[in-house]
């Protein structure tokens, strides 16, 4: 857009001002000195865009990853979706904007939760010969993305809009218990503490991505 628009103006300074220059090295001259500047204005602006959400994504992921190790970063996690599920179940049907708001919080939380353990706690877990547990948790976090599509789509000011939470919360409540009751503790235990600090330094990787 910014470019488009430098083009515009040079043209516009080419024809009033006349000249017997051709057309294609004159708007060739403009062109380059106009859009460098202006990519480089892009570029400068677009580092500092780069650079706040590097920022931001740090902090982010560090409120996670000062937990601890790996399964002290997901049960955190846990317990800060539960409690966005709280906050939902705390609203009433009048309070649609809050619920929407929410629920977008609540997306991304277990979406970002979802990527560190489908990408890196999952396939260390199928490593150590527990594909079973694996499979079946990644299989609830399908249920757990139906869940979001279904209440993303639902009117927010129906009865049915709680108990649906209600619903999710349960499954999300379970699901995370047999993780850090059963499946995280044997994990973790199967591995070295060289191999624990690995799958830590990935999950807080992969939460840096999604962060
Ligand atoms: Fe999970
Ligand atoms: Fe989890």
């Amino acid at each position: 857009m910014a470019t488009r628009t430098g083009n515009r103006s040079s043209n516009s300074n080419r024809s009033t001002s006349g000249g017997n220059r051709s057309r294609s090295s004159d708007r060739s001259a403009f062109n380059w000195g106009d859009s460098g500047a202006l990519v480089g204005a892009a570029i400068a602006g677009a580092a500092i865009a780069v650079a706040a959400n590097m920022g931001r994504k740090a902090v982010m992921q560090g409120l996670s990853a000062s937990a601890g190790d790996w399964d002290e970063v997901l049960a955190s996690e846990h317990d800060a979706a539960l409690m966005i599920f709280d906050k939902l179940l705390a609203t009433d049907d009048g309070q649609t904007f809050k619920r929407t708001m929410l629920l977008k919080k609540l997306t991304h939380a277990l979406d970002k939760h979802a990527h560190e353990e489908e990408h890196v706690v999952y396939p260390a877990l199928r490593d150590a010969n527990d594909a079973a547990d694996a499979d079946l948790l990644e299989g609830e976090h399908g249920y757990v993305k139906t869940f979001l599509f279904d209440l993303n789509e639902m009117e927010k000011d129906v009865p049915e809009f709680a108990s649906k939470v209600r619903e999710f919360r349960a499954l999300v409540q379970e699901h995370a218990k047999m993780e850090e009751e059963q499946v995280f503790p044997r994990l973790k235990r199967e591995l070295s503490p060289e191999q624990n600090d690995r799958i830590t330094s990935l999950v807080n990787k992969a939460g840096f991505m999604m962060a």
